[in-house]
């Protein structure tokens, strides 16, 4: 059979589903799309617009699809002759139907990761990102500041903290969750339990994506 074309990750924030999604994508050869990335390389550029994306993330809150439309919809266009693993996308129901003019239904496959919330807020604390190649890290001590893979630093997400992870998962259920039932009703989604460790997550997405 042959391999849906967008597979999409849901997930709680901090759930592991941009671990799984890079994994998956460099398994199976296709282009990993992470929103959170490329909104946080908008702030990083300085630009008024990325000002505004930095303040509604460190609050919690979901960048408005009119600012994140057009920069999402001109990425996927870029895309839409590749295998995609989407993570952060779609993020409510108006962006699932915005995903839907660009691919045909037939085109997908919906993996929802679930975790519990006190495992969220345990990898939340301890993730570090590298700040210069992005890759992902579970620190066991403070003393761990540099990237293994390119020697950067690893530095804490200004979304990182208690309170806003509790305003993230928030969010989450109330505008993200929605669209579980949306994709259901399609048939499309394969549930994976996101609590083992990575490599066992990682074997169950295999599964569910073969
Ligand atoms: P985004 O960057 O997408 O954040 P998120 O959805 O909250 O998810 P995270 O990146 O926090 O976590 P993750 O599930 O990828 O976990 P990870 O693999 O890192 O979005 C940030 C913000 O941008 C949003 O709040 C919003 O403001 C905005 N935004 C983004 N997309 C948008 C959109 N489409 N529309 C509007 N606004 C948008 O893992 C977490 C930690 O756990 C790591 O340390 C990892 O090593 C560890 N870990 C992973 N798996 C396991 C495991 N199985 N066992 C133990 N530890 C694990």
């Amino acid at each position: 059979m042959e391999k849906p074309k967008v597979i999409l990750l849901l997930g709680g924030p901090a759930s592991g589903k941009g671990t799984q999604a890079k994994i998956l994508a460099k398994r199976i050869g296709y282009t990993y799309l992470g929103t959170g990335d490329l909104l946080r390389a908008e702030v990083e550029k300085g630009t008024e617009l990325g000002k505004k994306f930095g303040e509604l993330m460190s609050r919690g809150e979901l960048i408005p699809d009119e600012l994140t439309d057009p920069i999402i919809k001109a990425k996927l266009e870029r895309l839409k002759d590749s295998g995609i693993v989407l993570d952060g996308y779609p993020r409510n129901l108006e962006q699932a139907k915005t995903l839907k003019e660009l691919f045909p239904d037939e085109d997908f496959l919906v993996l929802n990761v679930s975790v519990a919330p006190d495992s969220l807020l345990k990898r939340m604390s301890s993730r570090r990102i590298c700040e210069k190649c992005g890759s992902i890290y579970t620190i066991k001590s403070e003393d761990e500041k540099t990237c293994d893979s390119c020697g950067g630093n690893l530095i804490q997400r200004a979304d990182d903290s208690k309170e806003i992870l509790e305003k993230r998962i928030k969010t989450y259920e109330d505008r993200t969750e929605p669209i579980i039932n949306y994709y259901k009703e399609k048939g499309k989604v394969k549930d994976i339990d996101g609590e083992p460790p990575i490599s066992e997550v990682t074997k169950q997405i295999e599964e569910a994506v073969s």
